[in-house]
């Protein structure tokens, strides 16, 4: 039987990260972890429960008593807190420029790590995330750096906005997205980084299937290589 592997993918906002790897693992029948989401579902609580972003013993405390559970579906991957579906909640702006301010804690950081490992113990997975090569996944199989300029990366969100009907500002995505991108390039736990044997994989010009298909050439490569 073929050997699964563990494709780890990371990168900045809106590189095309989990587009990608959902095509990616359904391609090859993985499994597709959300890395991301998980620490959009604990934002979420704290925000509900109007805890301070930057007490990282509440959040530790709050993250221990919660249930972040993943689960694939024909829309795509569904995110359940306490049982409860967040799917949607999770991508309010509210969350999208907090959750940084909570990923940036040592403590999250070790338990979510924690956590992702589990779900990748019997390979056959693609991750995504920031410090999916670096940390969670370092003897992953397959690494891959997506990158995109950040005035690309705007326009996809904002196009993608437009689409769902929901009011966008590009200029204000523009600013939203190099805010979150320093300040996970620079926290000092597990910063947003290429792993020294990541490819990096330019996608400012690239369609969808372009980046799925020199993904898909580095995994047969790596099948091949056995
Ligand atoms: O989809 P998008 O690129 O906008 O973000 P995401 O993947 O949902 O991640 C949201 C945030 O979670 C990031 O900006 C990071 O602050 C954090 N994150 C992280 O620190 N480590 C990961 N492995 C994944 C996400
Ligand atoms: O997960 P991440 O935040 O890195 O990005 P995404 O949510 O997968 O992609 C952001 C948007 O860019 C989506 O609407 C994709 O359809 C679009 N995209 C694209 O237009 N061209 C690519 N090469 C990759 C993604």
């Amino acid at each position: 039987m073929e050997k699964k592997l563990s494709i780890a993918i990371d990168g900045p906002a809106a590189a095309g990260k989990s587009t990608v790897a959902k095509i990616v693992a359904e391609k090859l029948s993985y499994i597709y972890i959300d890395t991301g989401a998980m620490y959009r579902a604990l934002t979420y609580k704290a925000v509900v429960n109007e805890l301070n972003l930057e007490e990282e013993s509440a959040l530790f405390d709050t993250l221990l008593s919660t249930e972040i559970k993943l689960l694939p579906s024909d829309n795509g991957q569904l995110v359940f807190l306490d049982n409860k579906d967040v799917t949607k909640e999770i991508r309010s702006s509210k969350v999208t420029n907090s959750v940084s301010y909570v990923a940036k804690h040592p403590l999250i950081r070790q338990e979510m790590v924690r956590r992702q490992q589990a779900f990748a113990t019997e390979g056959g997975v693609v991750m995504d995330g920031r410090d999916i090569g670096t940390h969670v996944l370092p003897r992953a199989e397959v690494k891959i750096f997506l990158l995109a300029s950040v005035d690309e990366r705007a326009v996809r969100r904002h196009t993608e906005n437009v689409q769902k009907g929901f009011p966008s500002d590009l200029n204000k995505l523009k600013e939203e997205i190099a805010q979150r991108d320093k300040i996970d390039s620079e926290r000092e736990t597990a910063p947003l980084k290429k792993a020294d044997d990541a490819v990096e994989i330019d996608t400012t010009s690239l369609t969808i299937p372009d980046v799925v298909e020199k993904i898909m050439a580095l995994v047969q490569e790596r099948i091949g290589l056995g």
